[in-house]
């Protein structure tokens, strides 16, 4: 049996709908940035964890390798805060903090890791790291949940709902910005450039 990417794509691709925020601090500086990687590594209810997988071409990587605290948050489709939410998601997944603060624009509070907690998310969890996972372009992250809290009302924001209300410039614009990251992953991977 050969590698079908495409059945690949099917099996893998949607499997975590929700994209979360991820905010973190290290040194003074907050930063974050938005995925589809957030989930769950909990069995024991009273002692829950969170993973994530950040590319290691961001910043927010390098931050909460270095400072081993981020906050991940869900983001909200009530019409009351969906706009704020998908401000979020341009703010913190259209740039890098590389280039410049991103946080300063967003409604924030400092929580118990000093993570930034955006106070127009659905809600979230604070993690402390406990395992990092080196995976050449990505690092993957469990932590362990010590604060979290539900900040609005009304339902989850998936990914579905939230590109199709995303501003086709905004969209053609981080169609762009993704090509340097996929380059630098595939280096990390010792593929061959694409042709664009
Ligand atoms: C819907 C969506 C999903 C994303 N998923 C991930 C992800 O799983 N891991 C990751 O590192 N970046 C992901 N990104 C890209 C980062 O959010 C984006 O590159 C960000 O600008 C990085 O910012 P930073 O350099 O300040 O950390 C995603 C972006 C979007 C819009």
């Amino acid at each position: 049996m050969t590698l079908d990417l495409k059945a690949a794509e099917y099996t893998l691709g949607g499997l975590r709908p929700f994209p979360v925020a991820i905010t973190t601090v290290d040194g003074g500086r907050t930063n974050g940035l938005i995925s589809l990687s957030g989930g769950t590594m909990s069995i024991v209810a009273e002692a829950p964890r969170v993973s994530i997988s950040l590319t290691k071409y961001n910043l927010t990587d390098s931050m909460v390798t270095s400072s081993g605290v981020f906050a991940m948050h869900l983001l909200g489709n009530d019409p009351e805060i969906i706009d704020k939410n998908l401000e979020i998601l341009m703010t913190l997944g259209g740039t890098s903090g590389r280039d410049g603060d991103k946080m300063g624009g967003l409604r924030t509070k400092e929580g118990v890791t000093g993570c930034p907690i955006l106070l127009d998310a659905l809600s979230y969890v604070e993690g402390r790291v406990v395992h990092r996972l080196d995976c050449d372009e990505c690092t993957f992250y469990v932590a362990d949940v010590v604060a979290s809290e539900r900040l609005n009302r009304g339902g989850r924001l998936n990914i579905g709902e939230a590109w199709g209300k995303l501003p086709a410039e905004w969209l053609a614009a981080y169609e762009i910005s993704h090509h340097p990251q996929v380059a630098s992953a595939r280096a990390m991977r010792g593929l061959p450039p694409l042709d664009h």
